[in-house]
């Protein structure tokens, strides 16, 4: 290993961060990250502080999840790759469909179409939505709807049914035939509306208008998060996704539910979906399925859609996919992921958890004039929105931000920021007192502003 200045003259020299600036980095290099415990981090320079943020919403289990890492650790050195394009297979792989299977039964989910993460998961849901609207005789059905503000990763695909346009505009042209409806974002909307249930109301007559406008016969498919995370921690109306869900069903478009975030017990409940009583068509999941410690992802479908793969002709083949599907080292870290995250009933404590970050960061708002929208509460994902103005809502400046993200770290919290959003969804383990400590740091942060 080099030593500490050869980590420090070299970080961001060589290396092009994702949602970085790569010259900016280099000005102001990032925090290096060299050890990590239960729900802390430590870096370089010594600092200890709790990551409020799970990483990147996927470290459920937290840093020290001894089952895993020893499943890790085994799998490499028994079989480190092992291919499942066509003709073979892998004692893991074959384990982990079964755990998934078994883990998503309630929501419907009948088969999973294991990937690298993500974003190659709602890749392939898209994908798989056309396809299957061919093998019915449906091959006008291309097009795809989706909410403003959503976050469905950084593909083409994605990207084109992304709701941010940060992730949009620098990439433009992306896929034709994608089409927005307006985000659950009662702070800032187009109706002015900051009723839940009313902006609910509206965001389902727009896409009954969309699909009016569009002709129901040209979608494939909708895509929403059951809460928005990326976007701001949107939560929507308990109204919204069945409303949205049966909207589809009535007009033959598949609904996808994109849990990469909700699923696995982020929202209090195993699945967002089975949070807002929806049975999707298509589930695409990550982050929370290893708890991070290897990158694998899944696109999961119903009977009715495994159905009409397994009994079309030659065209129900699939020929999309990734040399680390089913990877042997991942799918072992599913099966005891899913194991630990069952065993630990880390969706039991995500709603007290989450109650707890999200009542607390209400105390702030009372406190401090220029938070002005707090969002969450619906577990452990809690989004605050700084105003430099609260009567106005005009966004806080990102200099403000990055000061106020420096003085929560100094206090002993790891925030993230979107925009002029603090954006927190701390490993489902957290106790009591350390979502305490996380309130208290935010607090010392507020009062340098
Ligand atoms: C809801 C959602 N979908 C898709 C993705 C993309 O996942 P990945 O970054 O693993 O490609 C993310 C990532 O944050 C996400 O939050």
């Amino acid at each position: 290993m080099k030593d500490d200045n050869f980590l420090r003259e070299n970080n961001a020299r060589h290396l092009w961060h994702p949602m970085g600036h790569p010259g900016a980095l280099q000005e102001n290099p990032p925090t290096i990250f060299t050890g990590a415990e239960g729900v802390y981090l430590h870096d370089l320079d010594g600092h200890s502080v709790i990551d409020a943020v799970g990483g990147l919403w996927c470290v459920n289990l937290g840093y020290s999840n001894e089952a895993l890492k020893q499943t890790i650790a085994t799998r490499v050195h028994q079989l480190p790759y092992c291919s499942n394009f066509g003709g073979s297979t892998n004692d893991a792989a074959i384990e982990a469909s079964f755990a998934v299977r078994e883990f998503f039964a309630e929501d419907g989910m009948a088969r999973v179409f294991f990937t690298s993460g993500g974003s190659d998961a709602v890749d392939t849901a898209l994908r798989l939505a056309r396809q299957y609207h061919r093998l019915r005789g449906e091959p006008g059905r291309t097009k795809f709807l989706s909410l403003k503000k959503g976050y469905h990763g950084t593909h083409w695909g994605g990207a084109s049914v992304n709701g941010n346009n940060r992730f949009r505009i620098n990439y433009e042209p992306l896929l034709p035939g994608c089409f927005h409806l307006p985000a659950p974002y009662t702070y800032r909307n187009p109706f002015d509306e900051s009723d839940p249930e009313r902006l609910a109301d509206r965001i389902v007559a727009a896409m009954a208008d969309e699909i009016a406008f569009q002709g129901a016969n040209t979608i494939a498919a909708f895509i929403m998060e059951p809460i928005l995370g990326a976007g701001g921690v949107l939560v929507p109306h308990e109204s919204l996704m069945p409303r949205l869900r049966d909207l589809c069903a009535d007009h033959g478009i598949l609904f996808i539910a994109d849990e990469v975030i909700c699923g696995f017990g982020r929202t209090g409940a195993w699945t967002g979906s089975r949070r807002f009583g929806v049975k999707p068509d298509m589930m695409t999941v990550a982050k929370g399925i290893t708890s991070a410690y290897f990158p694998v992802g899944g696109c999961l479908v119903s009977d009715q859609i495994a159905d009409v793969f397994e009994t079309s002709n030659a065209d129900g083949a699939i020929f999309t996919g990734y040399t680390y599907s089913a990877h042997p080292v991942g799918a072992a870290a599913v099966v005891t992921c899913l194991a630990e995250t069952l065993r630990l009933d880390t969706k039991s404590n995500a709603g007290p958890r989450g109650t707890q970050l999200y009542e607390g960061a209400l105390r702030l708002q009372e406190k401090y004039d220029f938070i002005g929208d707090v969002r969450g509460g619906v577990g452990l994902m809690c989004g605050i929105e700084l105003v430099s103005d609260r009567a106005a809502k005009t966004p806080m400046d990102m200099d403000t931000m990055t000061r106020v993200h420096k003085a929560a770290y100094e206090a002993g919290t790891n925030t993230r920021l979107g925009m002029n959003n603090i954006l927190m969804s701390p490993p489902l383990v957290i106790s009591e007192a350390e979502v305490a400590q996380i309130i208290d740091n935010l607090d010392t942060a507020f009062a340098t502003v």
